[in-house]
């Protein structure tokens, strides 16, 4: 069985549409909690435009909750997010322009400011991913500078799959770069876009372990309710 985590930041999104109080994530959390995710994943960006510090302290501080908590490089991000604790980190770009996460890192640019946040964070015991595209150079640059674990951004794939284009391509990119990250002795996790017919597709790729999937969980939710969506996707992945 693969991991299911789920990103909530869109629950959040849907919250401060009224700034007001619901839905709440934290509920959602402890909701996803009690019906068998795996983890909750949360990305604190820099303009705080879905969760919030407040949010993240809170869903951080659920008894046997395992978070993994999205950041970018920037220093007072890195600050809080250590004050923050939570379980598993994982180092995303961001851009302020950009609607969601638009690729992977520029690992070969940021190598040494990355080894640096990859430390802070190691030294506390939490466990450090890189977003990454589906690249064997920056697999071998993740390993060299200490990730524990990398996630292959998905989106370009999931795009193909969904336009019923061709995506064998870059589905050889993402397995040869899983295996070759899995040779390395790192966790691979994958992510971004993702919807059933993506999933079903990677699920078979034996070396991916985690997924975080965020937009169509809760996309889908808003016709079929959430319990049915997780379930499917537990299905998906057992
Ligand atoms: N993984 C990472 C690292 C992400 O940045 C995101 C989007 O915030 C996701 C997974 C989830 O992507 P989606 O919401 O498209 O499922």
């Amino acid at each position: 069985m693969k991991r299911l985590g789920v990103n909530i930041d869109h629950v959040a999104t849907l919250r401060n549409a009224r700034g007001e109080y619901h839905p709440d994530p934290c509920y959602a959390a402890k909701f996803l909690k009690k019906i068998g995710i795996d983890s909750i994943t949360i990305h604190l960006r820099e303009d705080r435009r879905h969760i919030k510090d407040s949010d993240a302290k809170k869903i951080c501080s659920i008894k046997d909750l395992l978070v993994n908590l999205e950041i970018s490089t920037r220093n007072e991000i890195v600050k809080n997010a250590l004050k923050i604790k939570p379980n598993y980190i994982c180092i995303v770009p961001e851009n302020r322009k950009e609607i969601t996460t638009e690729g992977g890192l520029d690992l070969k640019k940021n190598k040494n400011k990355i080894k640096k946040i990859l430390k802070l964070f190691k030294d506390k015991r939490i466990r450090t991913s890189l977003f990454i595209n589906p690249s064997l150079k920056d697999i071998k640059i993740a390993d060299e500078i200490g990730a524990d674990c990398v996630e292959i951004h998905t989106g370009k794939f999931a795009n193909l799959v969904k336009s019923r284009k061709n995506f064998q391509n870059e589905l050889k990119r993402i397995k040869n770069s899983s295996k070759f990250g899995n040779l390395m002795g790192l966790e691979i996790h994958a992510g971004h876009g993702l919807d059933y017919e993506a999933t079903k597709i990677l699920s078979r790729v034996d070396e991916i372990k985690e997924f975080n999937i965020g937009h169509f969980i809760i996309g889908e939710s808003v016709f079929f309710g959430i319990r049915k969506v997780i379930n499917n996707f537990k299905k998906i992945l057992s």
